[in-house]
């Protein structure tokens, strides 16, 4: 069937970029007298009007603590606290919401997992594999906790495109095996790793699986319930919403053995100075006054990413890449890194002869802003050969005439340092 015979309702809706951008307000400005062009999407994304109004109205309407509250107000804000974690139940598709536990971020997620499900589950000789691709966030709590239960962590390697060696995970799968966390998106080459193809293998070998969302979150369409992944980690903050605001996913099953992470209030059932008694989930896991806030906000960036549909954003920023890889190749000396089969929006680069901050300075100098060093993946890094890269990573906003203004800056910032 050709395009002009799709019925009209399954034709994707126009993807209309001047509307989208009139939503978010920072990008109007000049930054070093030049329009800003924003490539950082990868470190975090920029804020919807509708986030930023909720959050607004948050602490103008409802500001209370919640659950304890008898009064109006504690009502409310229970009311709207509780409405984002049934919406990003519905945004990853998990079967309940009680699975769903609010956190900082990616990082005091996984932090989350390991110390709990780590100093309850592993033991000495025990292994933990993660892979090459990982953010010092899923890699750091992992050597924490397994220094301290005497296990081992193997890594993944992957080949010169950045894409996983999927027989050496094979290879690395054993019956010492207990757990295995992967990034399903790498922020520093935007290689997708087969995350369903990892589970039902670490699965099969009886090891559980911690998928790092943080990246895949607003660029992919999640189902954890088909993934079948026994945690989804992610960070608000990098679709859309507020900073401070994280999703830890986990299946009821596990969640309800888990040991608390941190202890105090709201976590608890009853408390004596003799005996303590936990929660339900996910209340176990959110001690003390949560961020309500942002996590209220947080609800506002998912219906925002829901108004436009995942697959438009999906297009979109395939597009872009595409058009990116395109532009930048003809800059001279400059080099790819990551080339990946399956890649998310992330264009991660070096330039013969110019360091890769002295790339992002220049960029800045003319109101592009893009991010330069580690990107928190050293070892990565060291696998390249490399201490870090110049990259630009694109979202929902980004256009190809921004793309075309780095790729013109570059190739002046080469003919200037040749
Ligand atoms: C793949 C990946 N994992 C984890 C993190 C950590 O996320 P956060 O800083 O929100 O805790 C990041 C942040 O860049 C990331 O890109």
């Amino acid at each position: 069937m050709n395009s002009s015979s799709v019925p009209t309702e399954t034709k994707p809706k126009a993807f209309d970029i001047d509307r989208i951008r009139a939503q978010f307000p920072v990008l109007h400005q000049e930054v070093n007298g030049q329009q800003l062009v924003y490539f950082d999407n990868a470190a975090t994304t920029q804020k919807p009007k509708v986030v930023l109004d909720a959050l607004t109205d948050y602490y103008q309407t409802m500001n209370a603590n919640i659950h304890r509250g008898v009064h109006t107000l504690a009502d409310r804000a229970t009311a709207a606290f509780e409405a984002t974690r049934e919406s990003i139940r519905g945004f990853i598709n998990a079967g309940e919401k009680e699975e769903i536990i609010f956190t900082k971020g990616t990082t005091d997620g996984i932090n989350l997992v390991a110390s709990s499900w780590g100093r309850a589950n592993l033991q000495k000789g025990d292994e933990v594999i993660i892979s090459t691709l990982e953010h010092h966030s899923n890699i750091v709590p992992w050597q924490i906790i397994c220094e301290e239960k005497g296990a081992v962590i193997k890594v993944i390697p992957v080949d010169d495109n950045g894409d996983l060696i999927i027989e050496e995970f094979n290879k690395l799968l054993s019956p010492k095996t207990r757990l295995v966390s992967v990034v399903q998106v790498s922020n520093a080459l935007g290689t997708i790793n087969p995350v369903k193809e990892i589970i039902e293998k670490a699965h099969n070998a009886g090891a559980l699986v911690v998928v790092d969302g943080a990246q895949s979150s607003s660029h992919l369409t999640i189902d954890v319930q088909a993934l079948d992944c026994d945690f989804f980690v992610f960070s608000g903050h990098k679709m859309y919403g507020p900073t401070g605001t994280g999703i830890v996913y986990g299946k009821r099953r596990l969640l309800e053995v888990m040991p608390p992470y941190q202890g105090g209030g709201e976590m608890i059932k009853e408390v004596t100075f003799e005996k303590t008694t936990f929660n339900e989930i996910p209340y176990k896991f959110e001690a003390g006054t949560p961020n309500i806030a942002d996590i209220v906000g947080l609800k506002f960036a998912v219906d925002f990413i829901n108004s436009l549909g995942k697959e438009n954003i999906i297009a979109h920023e395939e597009m872009l890449l595409d058009y990116a890889h395109e532009k930048l190749s003809s800059i001279p000396g400059l080099r790819f890194i990551g080339t990946a089969r399956n890649k998310a929006g992330v264009v991660s680069f070096v330039i013969e002869g110019i360091h890769h901050f002295d790339i992002g300075m220049m960029l800045d100098a003319k109101g592009i802003a893009i991010r330069t060093g580690h990107h928190c993946t050293q070892p990565l890094m060291a696998r390249f050969g490399i201490d870090g890269t110049a990259r630009a990573s694109f979202s929902v906003y980004n256009t190809t005439e921004e793309i075309d203004r780095l790729a013109e800056s570059l190739q002046g910032i080469v003919k200037m340092m040749s």
